[in-house]
């Protein structure tokens, strides 16, 4: 709203020769450093709001107290960040809750609530460049939010604690963040539930201990990590700890309801993550593992380095999640309308185990989706311009998002295809990649005009033709 309503006085106030800050001047916003206020977005088209302007941040310090009986939480979120810009002012994101304090560096700042925007105001300007520390204390009862599709994202309370998923919007209904894939940090977690209660986040365990009838668990996910895979899931869960052959430390947490349904499928964890790696390049972390709670969800998320199931998974679930810890964690989004660089590859990922372990081919798995009439869902919107944040998790997203991937492979053959998977994965790991640079990548590994095939099958509307 805020920012609508300010491009809009710039844009009908304002001719565009004039400079931004006389501009903001002109605008009436006061001082001589005008318009140094950090943008209330990260610009994404589809969630406007989300993530900010004017600052990285390097690291989040949470701590958590989680009372699962009265659903309280109690919290101090303690953020280095670093000045991108000349800052007056800036915003985190969070809902609702209550802020009791926010400070910068050692000082006081003063603070506002706006929606979804927690507007920070430091006793001085930080200057570009500038390392600083937000030390925001808040609490209440965390609420989930509802996606434009619909479904619940951030703190679901479950009956035995949390079920704690950000996708892609739902991290700031636990903690102030620069809620956009744009941005990534290293993290320390640090959650204290009562004894008897496991709350599981990502990375390492560093240490748990138990006093007074509480038990405090420290993680820390050391490689970056966009805020909506973090994950501080609490509940009753039977844990499993392991390393695997090639020294992953492996870390699951399941819900003794679905433990029997889950054993067979978490057993071939190390085995989906040995095939992954081989087509995919190295494993992306240090740590893996699972959390497979018992939630009303409706879906899986890939938290960072320890997937989050709302039941059993079933082993396509397992390998579409782990694939997303190359595709869609280690190379990160920039943008949620690229959202096919996650959930196809995740999905084209399930269609090549299925082919390499006794099942269908990819192939068969293509033809019988490309039989679907004209009129199929399927077809309903290119996957590479899903045209709102309503459509990001929808079936063309994923089936049509694969199915590029298997024409890709069609036109370039098996080793150039393999090499293309790999490039991306390694090239741009630990880091993000848009569309047009996987375009680029897949034309320089090929050395072929690949223009025509994207544009059909991610950006052209109704149902493609099929080499
Ligand atoms: N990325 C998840 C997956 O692997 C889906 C998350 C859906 N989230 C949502 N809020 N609907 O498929
Ligand atoms: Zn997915």
């Amino acid at each position: 709203m805020r920012q609508s309503r300010r491009q809009t006085v710039a844009r009908t106030a304002v001719p565009l020769t004039i400079p931004v800050a006389l501009a903001a001047l002109l605008a009436g916003s006061g001082t001589a450093v005008a318009a140094t206020g950090g943008a209330p977005g990260a610009g994404d088209p589809y969630f406007p709001l989300s993530g900010n302007g004017g600052y990285h941040v390097e690291h989040y310090g949470l701590t958590l107290r989680y009372d699962t009986s009265t659903r309280h939480l109690d919290a101090t979120a303690v953020l280095t960040a670093r000045a991108t810009q000349h800052l007056t002012r800036f915003d985190l994101d969070l809902k609702g809750l209550k802020v009791t304090g926010v400070s910068v560096g050692h000082t006081r700042a003063g603070f506002r609530r706006d929606g979804q925007e927690l507007v920070v105001t430091p006793r001085r300007a930080l200057h570009q460049g500038e390392q600083f520390r937000v030390t925001v204390t808040y609490q209440g009862t965390p609420k989930p939010v509802t996606d434009p599709d619909g479904s619940a994202d951030g703190w679901i309370p479950t009956d035995d604690g949390a079920f704690v998923a950000g996708e892609p919007q739902g991290a700031m209904t636990w903690f102030p963040a620069n809620s956009h894939p744009k941005d990534k940090s290293s993290y320390d977690i640090t959650i204290t539930v009562p004894q008897g209660r496991t709350a599981v986040s990502n990375g390492r365990l560093l240490s748990r201990r138990t006093a007074h009838g509480l038990t405090t668990f420290h993680w820390r996910q050391s490689e970056p990590m966009a805020a909506y895979l973090a994950t501080a899931t609490v509940g009753k869960f039977k844990v499993e700890q392991y390393t695997t052959r090639d020294g992953i430390r492996v870390y699951n947490a399941v819900d003794p309801r679905e433990a029997s349904a889950a054993a067979p499928v978490l057993k071939k964890l190390p085995s989906v993550l040995e095939w992954e790696s081989k087509l995919f390049g190295p494993y992306p972390f240090r740590n893996a593992g699972s959390i497979v709670d018992k939630a009303d969800v409706g879906y899986a998320l890939e938290t960072q380095s320890r997937p989050l199931y709302d039941s059993a998974p079933d082993l396509s679930t397992l390998v579409h999640e782990n694939a997303h810890q190359w595709f869609g964690d280690s190379v990160s989004l920039t943008s949620w309308k690229d959202i096919w660089l996650n959930e196809g590859f995740a999905t084209y990922a399930e269609w090549l185990y299925s082919e390499q372990h006794g099942g269908d081919s990819a192939q068969k798995t293509f033809d019988s989706l490309y039989a679907r009439p004209a009129s199929d869902g399927l077809w309903a919107f290119p996957p590479g311009n899903p045209g709102s944040g309503k459509n990001i998790f929808g079936t063309p997203v994923y089936a049509r998002g694969a199915m590029t991937l298997h024409e890709l492979r069609k036109a370039v053959g098996d080793p150039v295809f393999f090499r293309i998977l790999r490039a991306w994965a390694g090239e741009h790991r630990g880091g993000h990649g848009t569309t047009a640079q996987f375009v680029r990548l897949a034309e320089r590994e090929s050395g072929k005009n690949l223009h025509p095939l994207f544009t059909s099958w991610l950006y052209t509307p109704g149902k493609p033709n099929s080499a």
